[in-house]
């Protein structure tokens, strides 16, 4: 195998566990993970503490002009496959994944200005390749160029389902009807906005998880990976 390192894009519908297969490639081949909606889940904390988004109303302009004052810093520790992520310096890891930050993230990110920022933000992680990148448009607007793309998707219900799951066994009381709600109406939202909608990029390899284990997703990537570093 050469040592070649090259982009791998995991695109794909929102609580697939794209950030999980992510992780544990880039462990396989020490890349680095980057998970690009935390940063999208950063600025959407930043503007519900400001009151620039509640009930999925952005005030769009007045958070395009705060875009300057919003820093994100995501740091990656490889030996236990976890990711923080910092807004303005502070830890804000946990409180990015609760529900109000999960329920006003599609509309802030539909916003072509924040996107704009955050591509940057990406790319620039991209240079020195050797990077898996999660989110929805790293294999078509991010790194089109990129050597391996993946497009994970499966069943709504299910992901739902696993949502659920991981939640209630943090101890977080939910409810699996408003978590399946969450997930379709961003689905609706991430695939129908106009700026870099999420779409399968044509040279993508489909992934659909509804029936597969993990174990066995990570084979078929693994594979996949290996192949692709051959030439
Ligand atoms: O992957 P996630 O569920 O943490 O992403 C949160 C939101 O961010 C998702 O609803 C869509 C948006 N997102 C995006 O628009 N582009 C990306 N590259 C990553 C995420």
């Amino acid at each position: 195998m050469t040592n070649h390192k090259i982009i791998i894009a995991i695109d794909g519908h929102s609580s697939c566990g794209k950030s999980t297969i992510a992780k544990a490639v880039a462990a396989r081949f020490g890349y680095i993970f980057m998970d690009s909606g935390a940063m999208y889940r950063a600025v959407t904390l930043y503007a519900l503490r400001h009151k620039l988004v509640a009930d999925g109303e952005v005030k769009r302009e007045e958070l395009i002009n705060a875009l300057p004052q919003i820093k994100i810093e995501i740091r990656y520790y490889p030996e236990i496959q976890k990711s923080d992520t910092f807004l303005n310096g502070e830890n804000v890891e946990q409180e990015i994944r609760q529900l109000p930050v999960s329920q006003n993230v599609s509309p802030v990110a539909t916003i072509a200005e924040v996107r704009q920022a955050m591509v940057k933000l990406q790319r620039k992680l991209g240079e020195n390749k050797g990077i898996v990148m999660d989110g929805r448009d790293i294999g078509t607007v991010v790194f089109p160029e990129a050597e391996l793309k993946f497009f994970v998707t499966a069943s709504a219900e299910i992901r739902a389902k696993r949502r659920f799951d991981e939640l209630t066994a943090k101890g977080e009381t939910v409810s699996f009807a408003e978590i399946l709600q969450n997930i379709q109406e961003r689905d609706r939202i991430d695939s129908t906005r106009v700026a870099s909608p999420l779409r399968k990029a044509d040279d993508a390899l489909v992934l659909d998880n509804s029936n597969l284990t993990q174990e066995e997703q990570l084979e078929w990537v693994i594979g996949k990976v290996e192949e692709r570093l051959k030439f």
